[in-house]
């Protein structure tokens, strides 16, 4: 079966970015002049994802309103012969029905949130991106992982290495290094210690899962931090299902940190020319005070 559907998870409280995300979701702090959910968005349609479900929380209004009309903007935008920027805010909009939203109560943790979506999902294989990773690569990161779902049909989670000392920050795979960009799971921790750890491939906020990943997380288990984690939930599906990881192509910006967020701004800004010309003195004056 084809991956139709995207999965973005929204609820989280952002705690690591306060005072930022305090009343401002987190999805919605912007790289150079985009918000970070605007990114993965943009990253699932041109993947060929259809349906986008959004799993929102309290004070995430503002994420519906991002991809809504906002008739006075455009009135005045028009008004002003603004075309370039009408034509961009416009073409967020999605045709009516694409774009569902359904909520999360509590936060009880990914793998909780994910399963919030159950009901949209329905019986079909689904990718999940989680937008605090920014991915930048010449081919869209979800997409390049749809086609190795095509190949084996069974579920992709996004992976990288790191540094042994961070693995407490991530779901971290039993697996050997990727051979093709590619490796078979033999089982995954979530946030083990790194003397405990099975290798350094952390998992990263992509992933493409089949249907089963929903019985097992109805039983609603909790694992690290008293949260429902879609890692264990993962790692109870072994049993019955393979699952692969992927390493992507490309290079990812954790965006759901104070210094991911700055270096991906830098990277994104120093990619337009117009800025490249005016930033790059401006860093390397600034790098010698
Ligand atoms: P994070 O682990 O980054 O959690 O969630 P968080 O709450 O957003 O941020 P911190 O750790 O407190 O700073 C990864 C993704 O899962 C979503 C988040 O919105 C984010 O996209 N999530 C997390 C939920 O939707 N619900 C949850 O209960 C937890």
């Amino acid at each position: 079966m084809k991956v139709r559907k995207a999965v973005f998870p929204v609820a989280g409280l952002g705690t690591r970015f306060l005072p930022a995300t305090k009343a401002m979701p987190k999805e919605m702090l912007t790289v150079v002049d985009k918000p970070l959910i605007q990114y993965a968005v943009e990253e699932a349609l041109s993947s060929g994802i259809t349906e986008i479900i959004f799993v929102t929380g309290r004070s995430k209004q503002a994420i519906e309103d991002h991809f809504d009309h906002f008739c006075e903007l455009e009135q005045t935008l028009m008004a002003r012969s603004k075309n370039a920027l009408l034509r961009e805010i416009n073409h967020l909009v999605p045709e009516s029905g694409t774009f569902i939203y359904t909520r999360q109560n509590e936060p009880l943790g990914l793998g909780h949130a994910i399963w919030c979506a159950r009901h949209i999902v329905g019986n079909e294989p689904f990718a999940v991106l989680l937008a605090d990773d920014l991915i930048k690569s010449d081919k869209p990161a979800i997409g390049q992982m749809i086609e190795q779902f095509n190949r084996l049909n069974a579920s992709i989670v996004c992976v990288e290495e790191v540094d042994r000392k961070a693995t407490a920050s991530y779901g971290i795979l039993d697996a050997d290094p990727p051979k093709d960009r590619l490796t078979k799971i033999r089982g995954l921790v979530e946030k083990p210690e790194p003397d405990a750890a099975p290798s350094n491939l952390a998992i990263i906020g992509r992933y493409i899962l089949t249907p089963e990943i929903f019985s097992i997380l109805e039983r609603k288990e909790t694992g690290a931090g008293g949260e429902i984690q879609i890692t264990d939930a993962m790692a109870n599906l072994l049993g019955q299902q393979s699952l692969y990881g992927y390493r992507y192509e490309g290079i990812r910006y954790d965006c759901g940190t104070k210094v991911g967020f700055q270096m991906a701004n830098i990277s994104y800004a120093l990619d337009r020319p117009d800025m490249r010309a005016r930033l790059l003195p401006f860093i390397e004056q600034i790098c010698q005070q």
